[in-house]
């Protein structure tokens, strides 16, 4: 009798795993859309393959809550939309907690915060805000630098010129279509050492932190947040952000 009871349990044991095994195959997808045109946060390596801080991290939320990442493209003006009209369920893409978005979209808490920088080719140098006078300065579309210099423009003088993609914005300065790129901080510092430009931070910013967006009224928001906080208290974002050579992060 009691070997016939092991036996049981046994196999009931084997048919617990067996049905585990196949939920796990079977989980829920996650929508994930990005602006792969920012790296360290988020780009394409050679083989097209998402990499980046923002990739990492969205992929350890979709494993820790039981679901399939599945990552998609896009510029980044249109990411706002594409959550408001449900087409993905989150976006990761450096994206700052505006009290503006707020309105149209949930943010998790944030998980970075750097600041803007004025980046220039080295044989035509941009050193300080009086120095903007007359140039044209390049943004990316929809971005909050592309608010911040159509108001530092009224004071400084100088032209915005607004370009869908941060990576053409850098080859618009590459090839003078522009004089100036205004842009974060954390991606600028990148750029400047991959393409040796010149930069200055800006001194007036005091952007809010880059967090993860859903539409409003998500029940992502509170589930991702707490695995924002278990990967804050055991140490994994600050690895993940030492991987990414991000700055130190202010998080509230
Ligand atoms: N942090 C800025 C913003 O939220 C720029 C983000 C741009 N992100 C990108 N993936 N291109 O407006």
């Amino acid at each position: 009798m009691k070997k016939i009871i092991s036996k049981l349990i046994f196999l009931a044991s084997i048919f617990v795993l067996a049905a585990c095994g196949q939920s796990s195959g079977d989980n829920p997808v996650l929508k994930m859309a990005t602006s792969a045109d920012f790296p360290p946060f988020e780009s394409r390596d050679t083989n097209g393959e998402f990499i980046g801080f923002d990739i990492d991290l969205a992929n350890i939320i979709a494993e820790e809550l039981g679901y399939k990442l599945e990552i998609s493209d896009q510029n980044f003006d249109g990411l706002i939309g594409a959550l408001q009209a449900k087409r993905v369920d989150m976006v990761l893409a450096g994206m700052s907690a505006t009290e503006k978005r707020k309105k149209n979209v949930d943010f998790s808490k944030e998980y970075h915060r750097s600041g803007e920088m004025f980046l220039s080719l080295p044989e035509n140098k941009v050193e300080s805000l009086d120095g903007l006078k007359g140039k044209v300065v390049g943004v990316q579309l929809g971005t909050i630098q592309e608010e911040g210099a159509n108001e530092l423009s009224k004071e400084y003088g100088f032209e915005v010129k607004a370009v869908d993609n941060a990576a053409v914005l850098i080859q618009e300065l590459l090839s003078n279509r522009v004089d100036v790129v205004y842009m974060d901080k954390q991606v600028a510092k990148g750029y400047m050492e991959s393409q040796g430009l010149f930069g200055f931070d800006d001194p007036t910013t005091s952007s809010p932190g880059m967090a993860i967006a859903f539409p409003k009224g998500s029940d992502l928001v509170e589930k991702v947040n707490k695995v924002l906080e278990k990967l804050e208290e055991n140490g994994k974002l600050q690895e993940l952000k030492d991987k990414w050579n991000l700055d130190e992060v202010v998080i509230e």
